[in-house]
């Protein structure tokens, strides 16, 4: 089985091919990223109408270099997968017309894809994981802790009532000045803080709502800047420090919460896995915190590399790959419009007030 992936619901252009056979591991043939984080620089986040343009013009490109890389021709390809949401909508537009497009034209078929089913399967891909497993996803769209129970089956668990973490991380970096993307320039300034100098609160921890929260622990960094400005680098530092304290504490808690659950709805697994996914897992403070949970908690911890964590096609085509071998790709056709907001759990109810308005997923 071979599948050609395409992604482009926020700031990523990115195709990729991925190839299952028989029961061997899954092979990455190809798996082209081109960021446009240049372009938006400037702007300090995301412009949507600037990233619908940089898509169309790259993608017919992207697309050719990912077949040319794998040595696959479209012929042999089995069936195009295309994120089709949730994201920025111009961008999906581009990515599945495409996609719908080339498997006319090829006269393959097109399967649909939830980008957050891409990142909830991609430890299968690189770690040959069963079901089940929890998921948390940090990313800068979404903050949620999933259950992963089956391809297509997801049980959301917590997620954030305000911002996403990533959003929390890029906003406090855009607050005391240090460049667009936020996560890695604050996580690279809090090396040399201290984070014992600012007591930020841990939102939500102790709570019996198992929810993420990150805006007020946004306006206590604001509160902290503006009643020590101007700031000094070493002010800076010992923010980013304190800030990124609070939030590994109030994520451990949340997610120390989910690992408990999971023990008891699924108490047939000796070693049960927590997998990250998202950008904001690239962050050492982070994982180290959750490694520690996972060892004392009896989990495994699956951090699938980097490339792989943040947005991808490779993970948009293993989707693809999962719902054909599941015999499920057949209700995400031709005639699918993309969705900007598409909830993994259509169970659980939206919280008020939550979730992203646009950028990133
Ligand atoms: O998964 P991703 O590349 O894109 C989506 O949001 O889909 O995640 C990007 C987010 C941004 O908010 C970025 O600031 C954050 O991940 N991030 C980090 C780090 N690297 C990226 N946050 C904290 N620490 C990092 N090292
Ligand atoms: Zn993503």
């Amino acid at each position: 089985m071979r599948v050609l992936g395409i992604e482009t619901s926020c700031d990523e252009t990115a195709a990729s091919v991925v190839a299952l056979d028989g029961t061997a591991a899954p092979e990455i043939l190809s798996n082209i990223v081109l960021s446009q984080i240049e372009e938006h620089a400037a702007f300090g986040g995301v412009v949507p109408e600037i990233a619908a343009r940089a898509h169309v013009e790259a993608l017919d490109g992207i697309v050719e270099a990912a077949l040319a890389d794998s040595s696959v021709s479209l012929d042999e390809v089995d069936a195009i997968a295309a994120t089709a949401g949730p994201g920025l909508v111009g961008g999906l537009i581009v990515g599945l017309m495409t996609a719908k497009a080339i498997a006319a034209a090829a006269g393959k078929p097109l399967i649909a894809i939830n980008h957050l089913e891409g990142h909830a399967l991609t430890a299968r891909l690189t770690d040959g994981l069963d079901f089940p497993y929890l998921l948390l996803l940090v990313s800068g769209g979404h903050t949620q802790i999933v259950a992963v129970r089956g391809v297509g089956d997801y049980q959301r668990w917590a997620t954030t009532i305000d911002d996403a973490l990533g959003e929390a991380f890029d906003k406090t970096a855009k607050m005391l000045g240090l460049p667009y993307p936020g996560g890695p320039n604050v996580e690279k300034a809090a090396t040399s803080g201290d984070p014992r100098r600012f007591a930020f609160p841990r939102p939500m921890k102790g709570s019996a709502q198992p929810d993420f929260s990150f805006s007020g622990l946004k306006t206590a960094v604001r509160q902290a800047a503006t009643a020590i400005a101007p700031l000094s680098d070493q002010d800076v530092a010992d923010i980013c420090a304190s800030f990124q304290a609070a939030v590994a504490d109030a994520l451990g808690d949340r997610v120390g919460r989910a690992l408990a659950r999971f023990r008891q709805e699924f108490p047939g697994q000796a070693k049960p896995a927590l997998v990250v996914a998202g950008g904001v897992a690239a962050n050492r403070t982070i994982k180290a915190t959750l490694e520690t949970l996972c060892s004392e908690a009896g989990f495994a911890f699956i951090a699938p590399p980097q490339k792989l964590c943040t947005d991808n096609a490779a993970m948009i085509a293993w989707a693809g790959i999962e719902r054909l071998r599941a015999g499920i790709a057949d209700e995400n056709t031709a005639d699918f419009v993309p969705r900007s907001r598409w909830p993994l759990d259509s169970v659980s109810a939206p919280l008020v007030g939550s979730g992203r308005r646009g950028a990133k997923a």
